[in-house]
């Protein structure tokens, strides 16, 4: 068990480099399961979500070469089609390389991922759209095996625009018999990274980053090189550190377009911010106004930016609100905020938060990546010394947190428990 120790009150300046994207890294390595051959992926991040997915990849039988941010598979060797259970339990997202392996090799088992930190997280579309490719389901004490002689391109349209079931369909179906088309698919950007990756290889999927893609089986795969899009929750994150702390910082290597709404929110609280290209600078006012927020399917404000706003509102001028739509259980870290001093009110899915002057320093727990990451800038921001307890979750999604912070300006230090 790990603790953050953070001494708060110091205004972050300075520049901080965006790392590859973790949601877009997980189903890219996922997808090298399909050309059955080399995938060179540049940009991956160092965290625990890729070690793991990465780890799986080598019991199933591939080969992995890692140099840094690049990674190296050949998935030539594989023999096994069957994820294993613990790995599976350790991360959710592990069930997108369902689809890819079944994508491959027409069976896979894999057990069921179960609820999570954030809330229940059925994967019922996902199976739903593999019935519909013709993919046989049988459940059995908690394990899911899937199965079927070929694979056959369906017209597909979710009842949610979930992003893990648009992953495993386009996954599912790279390499499918005829055309599948998924109507209100989900649009977020890490959806067209995956995409442009898979086309790089040799597959023929159009529309991704729409509602509507069209994916056309192909024969064949190849080899193929491709460098991963920054993360945007990250660079969101940074932004919120800058904002909370009165600071004045610069993003490096991000996709501003990819932040709209959060820049937007930044902005109407307060913040000064400037976009060139691939950078973005953003500097805070002495004090921030209080600002709304509804979280949406992308283009939407992002639920993983939730809760690192919801920090940024515990001490903005005025009162503001929060309305979670995506997930229902994503207010756990509220509890911590208010044992900081915050003041706020939850009712199904709204938060109001009265803005206080300052929050004030405590030992606090993490309760999930975002919540983790949301109570660190409430640390920041705080005046005394905060402990934030276990930081395995933080660590799953943010390549050397600390240290970007530290660059920063911030005084931040693990601390082994
Ligand atoms: C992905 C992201 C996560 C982000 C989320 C929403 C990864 C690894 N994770 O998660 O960081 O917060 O998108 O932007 O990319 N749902 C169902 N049935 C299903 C699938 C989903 O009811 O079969 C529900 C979920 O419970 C949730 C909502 O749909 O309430 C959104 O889930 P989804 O878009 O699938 O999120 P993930 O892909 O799990």
């Amino acid at each position: 068990m790990q603790s953050y120790v953070i001494e708060g009150g110091r205004k972050l300046e300075g520049e901080v480099y965006i790392s590859g994207s973790k949601n877009a890294s997980l189903p890219i390595i996922a997808g090298s399961i399909l050309n059955g051959n080399i995938s060179k992926l540049y940009n991956v991040p160092n965290i625990h979500d890729t070690q793991i997915t990465l780890k799986i990849l080598k019991l199933l039988g591939c080969k992995v070469k890692k140099n840094g941010k690049k990674i190296e598979i050949n998935s030539k060797y594989i023999n096994k089609k069957e994820i294993p259970e613990d790995l599976m339990r350790q991360m959710r997202s592990t069930v997108i390389m369902a689809g890819a392996i079944i994508g491959r090799f027409k069976e896979a088992t894999f057990s069921y991922p179960g609820g999570c930190e954030i809330g229940a997280r059925p994967i019922d579309l996902h199976l739903s759209a593999f019935k519909k490719l013709g993919i046989n389901i049988e459940e059995n004490s908690g394990f899911i095996r899937c199965s079927c002689d070929k694979i056959v391109g369906a017209n597909i349209n979710l009842d949610f625009p979930s992003v893990g079931a648009t992953e495993n369909i386009i996954l599912a179906t790279v390499l499918a018999e005829g055309i599948t088309t998924i109507s209100n698919a989900a649009m977020e950007p890490e959806i067209e990274d995956l995409a442009n990756y898979l086309n790089k290889m040799g597959a023929k999927i159009e529309g991704a980053g729409t509602n509507f893609i069209k994916i056309t089986g192909v024969k064949k795969l190849k080899e193929v090189s491709y460098k991963v899009m920054p993360d945007r929750i990250e660079a969101g994150t940074f932004l919120c550190a800058g904002a909370i702390t009165g600071g004045n910082i610069e993003l490096k290597e991000v996709i501003p377009e990819h932040i709209t709404p959060a820049l937007h929110k930044l902005q109407e609280a307060g913040c000064n911010i400037e976009i060139e290209n691939r950078s973005i600078k953003l500097q805070a006012p002495k004090k921030l106004k209080a600002i709304d927020i509804k979280t949406m399917p992308y283009p939407g404000f992002p639920t993983d930016l939730q809760s690192i706003f919801g920090a940024v509102l515990a001490t903005c001028k005025g009162t503001s609100t929060i309305v979670e739509n995506i997930f229902e259980n994503r207010y756990k870290y509220l509890y911590e905020l208010q044992r900081m001093g915050a003041k706020i009110t939850i009712e199904g899915k709204m938060a109001v938060i009265k803005g206080v002057r300052k929050l004030s320093a405590t030992s606090v727990n993490s309760t999930d990546l975002r919540g983790g990451a949301a109570l660190v800038l409430a640390g920041l921001s705080a005046k005394g010394t905060t402990k934030v307890e276990n930081i395995e979750y933080i660590l799953r999604g943010y390549e050397k947190f600390e240290e970007k912070l530290q660059k920063l300006g911030a005084r931040i230090y693990i601390k082994n428990n």
